[in-house]
């Protein structure tokens, strides 16, 4: 879990840096550029088999775990304060990774699936609208115009992914320092700055992912 955890957040870093361009507000150009780039890049592609096969592994290892612990005490304490034995947060992984699994399936429905398959979620056909991307003189899919069309329109849409990002939030914070506590690296000195680095990391990538649906719908980014 630990590994597979670790390959998910720094995919989270690149995905997150890569979606930021669309704050730079020059219509999408550097946001599709890049996009494109790794939609298209041969090594981006094999990677991409990788992150399904590691995203799958991480929720099947979870629902084992999640089965053991179950196992390993099938009769329930009698008494059972929760809340002085470990943090809320650490209870409600499953309860959390579950949201994150069901904005997970919208998500791609919204995004993967029209950029490998063609159309555009919600609307038309990509050579419907006058405005396809061009890379390199060709016309690409335009996922700029993906993420206006997804979060312009919807307010429930806004609600759902930022509700997402919220269980995402919680999720790493805990899960941060405890794949390095699974792979041994526990030291006295060393956790508390894992454990810094990961709350950082955790609400900076999730307040980014969180401005973009809040920015598109705002009418912040053109
Ligand atoms: C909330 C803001 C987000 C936006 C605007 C966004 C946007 C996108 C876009 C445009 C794509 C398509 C990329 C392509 O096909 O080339 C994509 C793919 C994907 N996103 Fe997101 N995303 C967001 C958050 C997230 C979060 C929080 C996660 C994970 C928990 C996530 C996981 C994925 C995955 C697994 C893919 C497919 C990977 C791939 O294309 O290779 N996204 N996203």
């Amino acid at each position: 879990m630990g590994l597979t955890g670790i390959f998910l957040i720094s995919f989270l870093i690149v995905h997150c840096g890569i979606n930021a361009m669309i704050f730079f507000n020059d219509g999408g150009e550097t946001f599709n550029h890049w996009a494109h780039f790794m939609g298209s890049n041969l090594i981006v592609r094999t990677m991409e088999i990788g992150l399904f096969v590691f995203l799958l592994l991480h929720i099947v290892q979870g629902l084992m775990l999640w089965g053991q612990n179950n196992k390993a005490r099938p009769v329930k304490y009698a008494v059972n304060n929760a809340s002085s034995n470990s943090t809320w947060y650490s209870r409600s992984m499953g309860l959390l990774g579950t949201l994150i699994l069901l904005f997970l399936v919208l998500h791609l429905y919204h995004f993967w699936t029209p950029s490998r398959f063609g159309g555009i979620a919600g609307i038309h056909s990509l050579e419907e609208t006058s405005l396809s991307a061009e890379y390199n003189g060709q016309a690409v899919h335009n996922l700029y115009l993906e993420m206006q069309t997804v979060f312009q329109e919807h307010l429930w849409v806004v609600i759902v992914y930022v509700l997402g990002v919220i269980s995402l939030c919680w999720h790493l914070i805990h899960g941060f320092q405890s794949a390095f506590q699974t792979l041994g690296i526990n030291h006295k000195k060393y956790t508390p700055l894992i454990k810094g680095v990961g709350v950082a990391y955790s609400v900076i990538i999730c307040l980014l992912f969180a401005a973009m649906p809040i920015a598109i719908y705002a009418g912040w980014i053109q």
